[in-house]
């Protein structure tokens, strides 16, 4: 897979790409990631790369002409999928991560300022969001992009932690414990020691139900039940 960054602030991604899990997947050499600077693309003798808007208003606006000559010197626009990180636009879900991570070519685009020119909107395959709130830029937007994307290519990480995780099957993930087996008087629940896989996934499964109905009910609403977890709703329900 091949990402391509548009931002003003490459230094941003040192320390990310060199990090940890994110930089032994990159090392794995099944993706290429490169960073570009979008002020190299400005057509004025002062670096501009943003104006004011016509019709006034607060803030500034990233120019299209910037934009749109970073993007085609950088990529092929037939071959790669252009997103446009954005407040406005739908928040990112971890299937859209899935089907993204699919794609063999993308480009991020960070937007700035108080946005960018609605022009440079045509060029753009997909707008994303990472939550319903305001940041000062797409940076952290688009390094949330790579972070969940790239964990899920193949080889990046086991593939039984991404089966068990929150939101593959719509319920957040129950809680889970290690060394020591007790801790200030809290202690593993003993089941989970007795090597019984039945009884672990059925706890693990009624424990998975009470987080979610706890912390997202919301999720509960869009899901298809078995009968297993609606008996064992129906019991969490009754103990509340
Ligand atoms: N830029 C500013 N805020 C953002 C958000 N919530 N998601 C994506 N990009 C952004």
């Amino acid at each position: 897979m091949k990402i391509t960054v548009l931002s003003l602030f490459p230094e941003m991604y040192e320390n990310f790409l060199k990090t940890s899990i994110i930089s032994r997947i990159i090392d794995k050499g099944n993706v290429e990631i490169k960073i570009v600077n979008i002020r190299d693309y400005s057509l004025d003798k002062h670096k501009h790369v943003d104006d004011t808007p016509y019709g006034g208003g607060a803030g500034m606006l990233m120019k299209v002409d910037v934009l749109h000559s970073a993007l085609i010197n950088n990529v092929d626009h037939h071959k790669t999928y252009a997103i446009l990180t954005s407040p406005k636009a739908k928040p990112l879900k971890q299937k859209d991560l899935l089907r993204l991570s699919k794609l063999d070519d993308i480009c991020i685009i960070c937007g700035h300022y108080e946005g960018i020119d609605y022009r440079f909107e045509k060029y753009v395959d997909e707008k994303v969001s990472i939550g319903d709130y305001v940041l000062t830029g797409g940076e952290l937007a688009s390094m949330v992009l790579i972070d969940g994307i790239l964990r899920l290519l193949d080889d990046s990480i086991s593939k039984d932690s991404l089966k068990e995780e929150s939101y593959i099957n719509g319920l957040l993930e129950y809680p889970q414990y290690t060394r020591p087996v007790e801790y200030n008087g809290d202690r593993v629940p003993d089941v989970l020691q007795n090597g019984n896989h039945e009884e672990i996934r059925k706890f693990n499964l009624r424990n998975s139900l009470k987080e979610t109905l706890k912390y997202r009910p919301d999720l509960l609403e869009k899901r298809q039940f078995s009968q297993e977890e609606k008996d064992l709703l129906g019991e969490l329900i009754n103990e509340l």
